[in-house]
């Protein structure tokens, strides 16, 4: 049994190995949450989750990689090794923490509503959409669709691949509302002015982590000290300032 154990650890080289044997940090994320991921006007990845991940890299002294992936393969992705880690907004939820791990929640978010103005006498709340009438957007596999289809359970929901194109049947009058996380929501709402409405309480308690796989407390331990080190130093303060509060 001790030779079995001590070949099988030898063979399973921990992700810090890997990223410092590939001098790389490989990074899944899928652009499209703004602020956290998306595409500037030049197509370059930019955002909160980009600085974080970049400034990761930096302090490993590796090059970063970026891993553009769709939201529905992006477990799969980190699972067969397609990266090293997810940085992508994801909610910390029991059901994927089954499946992967997570590092502490470096933001809290929850969902909330963005409202066509046509229903702004009709709909106060969430609730308020709870209607077989009612057309509500949220994006494929997210926690929006999740909860969506749990709490507006008479409502009919519709899922897109990607947020734009959600956001896009609010504006064009094809759908009541469009439920996301928050920061999403609220840029959208800075973007569109009047013709959006956003009902900015949020209705669920979601952390976001990091994602990594499961078995690797060496990785753990790094990206916790990581992230206690960044709130503490002032980067993240200087991160949050750039893409949230400008
Ligand atoms: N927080 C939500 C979730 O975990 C949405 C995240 C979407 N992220 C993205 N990069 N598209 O389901």
């Amino acid at each position: 049994l001790a030779l079995a154990l001590g070949s099988s650890a030898s063979i399973h080289a921990g992700t810090l190995e890997t990223i410092q044997h590939n001098h790389a940090l490989r990074v899944c994320f899928e652009a499209g949450y703004m602020p956290f991921e998306m595409k500037d006007k030049n197509g370059k990845d930019i955002g909160f989750d980009i600085d974080i991940a970049k400034l990761m890299a930096k302090s490993m002294a590796v090059d970063y990689t970026p891993v553009n992936t769709a939201w529905d393969g992006i477990i799969p992705a980190l699972m067969t090794d397609k990266c090293d880690i997810v940085m992508s907004g994801m909610t910390i939820t029991a059901e994927r923490n089954l499946k992967v791990n997570f590092a502490d929640p470096y933001i809290v978010v929850g969902q909330t509503v963005l409202l066509s103005p046509a229903y702004k006498d009709k709909v106060h709340n969430f609730r308020d959409l709870n209607n077989p009438s009612t057309i509500v957007i949220t994006k494929l596999g997210t926690t929006g669709d999740i909860v969506a289809k749990k709490m507006l359970d008479k409502a009919q929901i519709r899922v897109f691949e990607s947020e734009a194109d959600g956001v896009m049947e609010v504006l064009n009058g094809k759908a009541a509302a469009f439920i996301y996380d928050l920061p999403l929501n609220a840029f959208y709402k800075a973007q569109n002015g009047d013709k959006l409405i956003h009902l900015n309480t949020p209705f669920t308690y979601e952390p976001l982590g990091w994602a990594i796989r499961q078995g690797d407390a060496d990785f753990l331990n790094f990206l916790n000290n990581f992230l206690r080190q960044i709130k503490g130093d002032g980067s993240y303060d200087r991160l949050y300032q750039k893409w949230f509060e400008d």
